[in-house]
């Protein structure tokens, strides 16, 4: 079986988590994307949703459904979204699509967030996935200086501008035994918009997709 069908089989899971009326959260990548066309069948059922990206808005849009703007919304219950790396606390490495910031924007704002990925994502310790930093374009020399005295080798992912018009560092070679105190020290440095660390605001459900169909968990 493709990961392929096995992203698509986690995200066919997360649709029973949608209810009737609701305004759903919506993340982006591949695996968020065959959600987002599992969500065409019950389009009818849903007020809305907020997106994480302009890729995620223009896909939701194309399906005709209404896209809101967060200021626009002061709660709603569920997030759907992928991640790159997920831990046994529910804790992940995200922004390989580089929509880190609002990703953990919006998901702060949701009361239930539901992480699908493939098997391939489940590790024992962050980390081997290059952890993603969006920066300010004046410091990104700065912050992987700094980034480099945690022990990490910060890359700068040259061809990416994102949605905020920043600019992305992909952090190679760090072991993440506390993601907690990693994020906080990571987001107080000078110049740093968000790290692609979630684990303040980890996961609540996650569904896998495997060759022997889904593995749902919940955060203990
Ligand atoms: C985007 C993300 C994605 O959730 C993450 O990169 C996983 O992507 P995919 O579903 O394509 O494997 O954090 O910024």
């Amino acid at each position: 079986m493709s990961q392929n069908t096995k992203k698509q089989h986690a995200a066919r899971e997360a649709l029973k988590y949608v209810e009737e009326n609701a305004v759903l959260g919506v993340g982006t990548g591949s695996t968020v994307n065959f959600f987002i066309d599992g969500l065409e069948a019950i389009k009818s059922r849903i007020r809305g949703a907020v997106s994480s990206s302009q890729a995620s808005t223009a896909r939701l849009q194309k399906m005709g459904i209404p896209v809101l703007d967060l200021n626009e919304v002061d709660h709603f219950d569920i997030y759907v979204d992928g991640a790159d790396e997920i831990n046994p606390a529910l804790e992940m490495i995200k922004g390989g699509g580089a929509a880190l910031t609002r990703e953990k924007i919006v998901a702060a704002v949701a009361r239930k967030f539901v992480c699908i990925v493939d098997d391939t994502k489940t590790v024992d310790v962050l980390g081997a996935f290059p952890l993603p930093v969006e920066v300010i374009p004046m410091a990104r020399e700065y912050v992987a200086r700094e980034l480099k005295k945690l022990g990490g080798n910060p890359v700068w992912r040259k061809d990416c501008t994102t949605d905020n018009g920043n600019q992305i560092l992909d952090v190679h070679d760090l072991r993440i035994v506390n993601p907690g105190a990693l994020e906080k020290e990571i987001n107080a440095i000078p110049g740093v918009v968000t790290v692609g660390l979630f684990s303040k605001r980890g996961a609540d459900v996650l569904i896998v997709g495997t060759e022997d169909g889904v593995r749902v968990s919940e955060k203990s």
